[in-house]
């Protein structure tokens, strides 16, 4: 394992930058023209045969929804999500209604690529991304209740971190990467 510090020398410092914040400031107000900004910046992210099998819904402190996302966070992320000026669920579609019918069998993959946009243009407009799973996705299923073929994969919290990154923070190495998947030579 390496630490940051040898890790983030020379990449753009969008990226370097961005970390998950534990804890988010409840006074920090995410706009609509935030808002708007945040999925312009997914919708532009490249897909599978420009599938673009993504789905979103927003909500922050005080609209409805908001609350009906709240209530299916888990104890862990309802300490720090429930702060953040906006939370985000995310949707794929990987299926055409039947769950016999495959849509795109690169339908997660294209999602997270839209929320890696969404979260360097957050980072871009001096806030913070903590994607999620800690919440009750039958409950939020059943809650929210997307069209057929459609399913939440997680929610992102988005705003102004409280605090900075957490000291020590691990990634695997470069040669790693290279390595993992191969037999030694
Ligand atoms: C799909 C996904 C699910 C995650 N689920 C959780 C979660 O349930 N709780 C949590 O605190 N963080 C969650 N995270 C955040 C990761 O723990 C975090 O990205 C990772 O530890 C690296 O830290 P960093 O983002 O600050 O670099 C999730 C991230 C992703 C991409």
């Amino acid at each position: 394992m390496q630490h940051d510090q040898e890790l983030s020398g020379g990449i753009h410092p969008l990226l370097a930058g961005r970390f998950s914040p534990g804890r988010f400031d409840p006074s920090a107000v995410v706009d609509d023209r935030t808002v708007d900004l945040l999925l312009e910046a997914a919708r532009w992210a490249p897909s599978a045969g420009n599938s673009q099998p993504w789905g979103f819904l927003t909500s922050r402190p005080g609209e409805p929804d908001h609350g009906r996302v709240v209530r299916h966070l888990t104890p862990s992320s309802a300490r720090w999500a429930a702060d953040a000026g906006l939370l985000v669920a995310a949707l794929t579609r990987s299926h055409l209604g039947d769950p016999h019918l495959p849509y795109s069998e690169f339908a997660h993959y294209d999602l997270g690529q839209a929320v890696a946009h969404l979260t360097v243009q957050a980072q871009a407009m001096g806030l913070s991304a903590h994607q999620f799973r800690a919440f009750d996705l039958h409950g939020l299923t059943s809650e929210l209740r997307p069209n057929p073929g459609w399913e939440i994969v997680c929610l992102i919290a988005v705003g102004r971190a409280a605090g900075g990154p957490p000291e020590r923070r691990e990634r695997r190495s470069i040669a790693d990467l290279r390595s993992a998947p191969w037999p030694p030579p």
